[in-house]
């Protein structure tokens, strides 16, 4: 379904060639490209900052989509979107006062994210709706690549039902695959995110396989 937008985590790609992934998996049909920021604090990795967000900056055309794995979030909304974000994604679980952040992020001048743990009910973001551009409803306990799938459709569907005619993405992220994508798609999700079904077996000098990837997810 191509309504269905597919945003690859460069989270699976090869950190030593940033610029050149983050090119090859556009090539290959990438229509957002995910940017998983992680602190070692809210969750138990670290991967990389803005610095380097602004960096792949110039190598991404399309929409450049920030997961912020961080706690705090506020004193860093700027510095993502001077790297450029499209969207910044904060999760609710790592800030109180979520109305402030979003507030924050659409004033930075990106788009606001809100993101669930897979502990988190929908109805935790029933009174933000009107400040969010996007909801990531996470598959899995953030912090890995890699990881099983939780099934999340009730909530998708829920959240599908809350959200009626307003234009907010929903946005499922964690062990996305050919076989799960179709189940959260039905339940309503429009951006998938995924990182190893979409790096799995390509490389910048074999980048054929990101798109087969794609394709099949
Ligand atoms: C999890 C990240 C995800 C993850 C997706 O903490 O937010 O974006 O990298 O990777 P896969 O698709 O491998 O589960
Ligand atoms: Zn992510």
């Amino acid at each position: 379904d191509r309504n269905i937008k597919i945003a690859p985590s460069i989270l699976a790609a090869d950190f030593a060639n940033f610029g050149a992934e983050c090119q090859a998996i556009e090539a290959q049909g990438a229509d957002w490209v995910h940017v998983d920021v992680m602190d070692g604090h809210f969750v138990p990795n670290i991967s990389f900052g803005p610095a380097t967000c602004a960096a792949i900056r110039p190598h991404i055309k399309t929409v450049m989509d920030v997961h912020l794995m961080i706690s705090p979030v506020d004193p860093y909304i700027e510095a993502f979107a001077q790297a450029g974000a499209d969207f910044i994604t904060a999760h609710i679980e790592a800030t109180p006062h979520t109305h402030r952040t979003l507030q924050a992020i659409r004033g930075s001048g990106a788009k606001a994210g809100v993101a669930l743990n897979p502990g988190t009910p929908a109805d935790a973001i029933e009174h933000l709706l009107d400040l969010t551009d996007l909801v990531c409803v996470m598959t899995v306990n953030p912090g890995f690549g890699g990881q099983k799938f939780i099934d999340m459709t009730s909530k998708i569907r829920r959240l599908r039902d809350m959200i009626g005619d307003r234009p907010i993405h929903i946005e499922i992220d964690g062990g996305v695959d050919p076989k799960t994508a179709p189940l959260v798609a039905q339940a309503g999700a429009d951006v998938l995110v995924a990182g190893s079904a979409a790096f799995r077996g390509g490389s910048v000098s074999n980048p054929a396989p990101y798109g087969e990837n794609i394709r099949q997810i």
